[in-house]
Parts: structure tokens; sequence; C-alpha cells
């Protein structure tokens, strides 16, 4: 099989390892893919949100899989343009990717389907946000109701940078999204998904803020383990159940049946599990540490979803262990990211790389905000954080930070419901 991976993060240079581990993988290209990427795929320089420019480059190398890592070219219609060019692809058309493009969309489907979510209101103008902040708080989430990369959320107990991220947000001509705070842990659960046909991955938890002790602004993403020791038996199950199931089927009854992979990033509270926010991709860095933990082959999970037949594929097997990815960021990331240093130890194994390029000498230097996740694995989560540690020494990069404490709070057994 002659595989495609759309994208250039660290979460396309996993799936690209996880289609090199598939022997029914012959053939490995990325677009526009990173200097990591390019040590075990070709890469092409192609616009990757023209379904034109992608239907080209799929038909000129032959592919038999694209996988289409970002959101933005989700929504934007290039699965849609692969699809009439009668080529397998990986990933949902535009009106189903709305589920992540939308978030008005996403929760008008979850009240549809009697899925759990924060209580929303949309505010398209700045004369509405102050009564409308009276109507949430003392802990108000600010959402950009447009494709943010996870980073249009600011959630605060301080009104004014609450009123303040609203304001941009309206200014920047999108509808800001006000929400009422859901409380408990939080689990990113991806799902593969084919119709009404729903297989979960592991589930795995992110680490959104910069700094050690969720300090800091949001960002999008900082780190990440699986699974979750903490999460009870049959949670996985009852999200399926309650969430994931009605949400896939309510949007075959709309007409938008879902393709590729959903991910569900839900707080599990004392009622259950809620929905926080769908995606219409997989998360990054999640994916990074889930895929590592995955023994079944890649290229054929992903073409069955591709042709349609998920319901045929065997059970997934997994690695009986734990996985932890680590994120180094560069300098003033989630800000306005230092770019073009050299990065030592970037082919260190575990390194999976993100905002890297190769400059005209053919060094590493990192193009990014985050610009390597560093995954580590073990029989449990203490050794798959130290190994990821033990790893990080490894590699240098002037100016760059990391979390020290990626799966700590679950390590300590400091999560509980
Ligand atoms: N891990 C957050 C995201 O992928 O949006």
């Amino acid at each position: 099989m002659r595989a495609l991976v759309i994208g250039s993060g660290g979460r396309e240079h996993a799936l690209l390892l996880g289609l090199d581990r598939d022997p029914s993988v012959t053939d490995l290209h990325a677009a526009p893919g990173n200097a990591g990427t390019a040590a075990i795929a070709t890469n092409h320089a192609v616009d990757a949100n023209s379904g034109g420019a992608v239907v080209a480059l799929a038909r000129e190398i032959g592919a038999d899989l694209v996988v289409i890592g970002p959101e933005v070219p989700l929504v934007n219609g290039v699965a849609d343009a692969l699809r009439e060019a009668g080529i397998a692809v990986f990933g949902p058309n535009a009106a189903a990717a709305r589920i992540e493009g939308s978030k008005a969309f996403a929760k008008d489907v979850m009240a549809a389907a009697g899925v759990r979510t924060a209580r929303a209101e949309s505010v398209t103008d700045t004369s509405g946000v102050d009564a409308a902040l009276d109507r949430f708080g003392p802990t108000w989430v600010v959402k950009d109701d447009g494709l943010a990369a996870g980073k249009g959320v600011v959630v605060t107990t301080d009104r004014a940078q609450a009123r303040a991220h609203a304001v941009d947000v309206v200014d920047n001509g999108h509808p800001v999204l006000l929400e009422s705070f859901l409380d408990g842990p939080e689990v990113s659960l991806f799902c593969l998904v084919d119709g009404d046909t729903v297989v979960p991955l592991l589930p795995a938890q992110d680490h959104k803020r910069v700094g050690d002790g969720d300090e800091g602004p949001n960002t999008g993403g900082m780190g990440a383990y699986t699974p979750l020791p903490w999460l009870p038996d049959g949670m996985v199950g009852r999200i399926v159940d309650e969430v994931v199931r009605p949400v896939a089927a309510e949007l075959v009854h709309r007409g938008a049946p879902f393709s590729g992979l959903l991910y569900a990033g839900l707080a599990i509270g004392a009622d259950g599990p809620a929905v926080v926010e769908f995606n219409c991709r997989f998360g990054d860095p999640e994916t990074q540490a889930v895929l590592d933990l995955l023994e079944s082959p890649l290229g054929e999970t992903l073409a069955a979803v591709a042709n349609g037949t998920l319901g045929e594929l065997p059970e997934l097997r997994w690695f009986d262990g734990s996985a932890v990815v680590v994120v180094l960021a560069a300098e003033n990331y989630p800000g306005t990211p230092r770019k073009g240093d050299p990065i030592d130890g970037a082919g260190t194994e575990g390194v999976l790389h993100a905002g890297t390029a190769l400059d005209d000498a053919g060094t590493v230097v990192s193009s990014g905000g985050r610009v390597l996740s560093v995954v580590g694995r073990g029989a449990g989560l203490t050794e798959a954080r130290a190994q990821a540690y033990e790893r990080l020494t490894q590699v240098g990069l002037a100016g760059s930070h990391f979390r020290t404490d990626i799966g700590k709070a679950a390590e300590d057994g400091a999560i509980t419901l």
C-alpha cells in the first residue's frame, strides 16, 4: 500500500512511524512533512489545504490511502475532493468536520443526540459580551468559534481576561462561545468512526497549560500519557455508548456521516462523562503516545475506515503498558516562537518532529512553536515517564522549554473522580 499523510506536526510523524511498522505499507509520502518525516518518507511541498493540489499529488504518487492529519484541510473539504476523485481517504468530509469547525454546530448535534455538555451561548458583537459574561462564571470558558488549533480557548477566573479574549475573538470576525465550566479530570478518547460503527482507541490525557502544575496559558498540548490508571473500568464503554455512538448516529441522520477519527474531549464529573469539545482528527500530542502502544497494523486499520469496512476489522491489539509524550517547545511558545535554531539530538530514538525543518546545510532547525515530542514507553507510567525524560536529556535547543510533570499526578495516584 502506498500511503500519503497530509500535515507537518508530531501527530503526522507518529502516523508515518505507525504506517512504517505495517508490512503492508510499501511506500510512504508526506505533504508537507518536516525534517523528521523526511527520514522515513518522501516529503512533498504541496498546499495541504487545496483539494485540487492534494488530489493531483495523490494521483502522481499512486496513493492507495491518504491520511489527513490536521483539521483545516478537513474543514476545507480536502477529503471530499479525494473521495470525489475515487481515492481512499482517512478523514471526514467537510459536512462532518463541522463537528470541530463550528462549536455551535457541535452543540446543536449534541443537543439532538442527548449528549451531556456544557451550557453555551454564542455572542457575535462586542456589545453583547458583558451581559453574557454575567450569565457565566466564576470560572469562564471563552472559545473562538472558528478553528484555532486548540489555542483559541481561555479558561480563567479573571473576568477581565475572559472579557479581553471574548472581545478579541469578536474583533477578529468570529463568534465567541461562552461555556459553563465542566469540573473533573479530562480525558481524550479517540474513536475510529465509519458511519454508525465506532471503535475506541486507548484513552489518553493531554496537558494543555504551558507550565508545571497546570499554570500559565493554554497551548496546543504540552504532553500526554496513555492509558489512564485512574479511569474506572467500563468508562470507555460508557463514553462510547453515551457520547460517541449517539453523535455518530446523529451525523448519519443529518446526512453527514463521519468517516475518520472522532476525538471526544471530556470531563469526567460526578454524573459521568460530559463533552468539552469534539475534534474531527487525531489529537496532538496524545496520538504520539496512543499510537506508540498500538500493535495492530496501522495501515490496514486506517484503510478499513477509509474503505467502509471498519465493522469487519479484528479487535485492536495493544502493548500492555504505558506511553508518555513530552513536548519540547520553542522559546516564547505559546506566544510567537523563536525559530531557526539548530537542534541537537533530533535523531534520538523516540524523538518525533513537529516544528522542524532542514536548513540549506542540511542541519535540523526549529521552525515552529511545538518543536519535538519525545515518547517513552514502559510497563507502567513510572517507566514510561523515566524513558521519555531520559530521552529528552539527549536533545538540545536554545531557549526551549518543557513540562516536567507530564503524567506525574496519575503516577502519584493524585487523580480522583
Ligand atoms: N490535544 C489537543 C488537540 O489536539 O486539539
